[in-house]
């Protein structure tokens, strides 16, 4: 199993951003519980951020084929991006929607998520634990009704 971790903008501030949101525990703490944690599962995880868009369309792009499933928190373009949206639907490689916060206890703005739509499910409000119950999610994802 290999599993495609991606991490769009502003979440290298993990730790210092909102903390209030957020809280402290940085993205590189985070991904140090994922890989301990996809080594019990017996997973492959490839763990990576970006601040650009198009970065994280292209790394979609390249993820049919190589790897089984995508765990993606789009952060902020959760809520703007037709791109990505359309990336996941055209690779077609199972995607599990994450969030830190409780999206839709927050803002508005934030209730609507485009990508939604086209991911297989979402896991959202637990914090740095949304990451480890979406690696849960991702070892089963071929085990979960269409
Ligand atoms: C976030 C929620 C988004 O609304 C926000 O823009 C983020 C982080 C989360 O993990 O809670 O940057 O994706």
């Amino acid at each position: 199993m290999k599993i495609l971790l991606l991490n769009g903008p502003n979440l290298n501030l993990l730790g210092q951003r909102e903390l209030e949101v957020y809280g402290r525990t940085t993205l590189a703490q985070i991904e140090a519980k994922v890989r301990a944690r996809a080594k019990k599962l017996k997973a492959a995880v490839e763990f990576r951020q970006s601040n650009q868009e198009g970065e994280l369309v292209a790394w979609i792009q390249e993820a049919r084929g190589k790897f089984d499933v995508i765990v993606l928190n789009a952060a902020a373009y959760t809520h703007t991006s037709v791109a990505l949206r359309d990336a996941i639907a055209a690779v077609g490689v199972p995607t599990i929607e994450i969030h830190l916060s409780n999206i839709h206890a927050r803002e508005e703005f934030r209730h609507k998520s485009l990508i939604a739509p086209v991911c297989c499910g979402q896991i959202l409000g637990f914090g740095p634990n949304s990451y480890l119950l979406a690696l849960e999610a991702a070892v089963n994802v071929n085990a979960n009704p269409k």
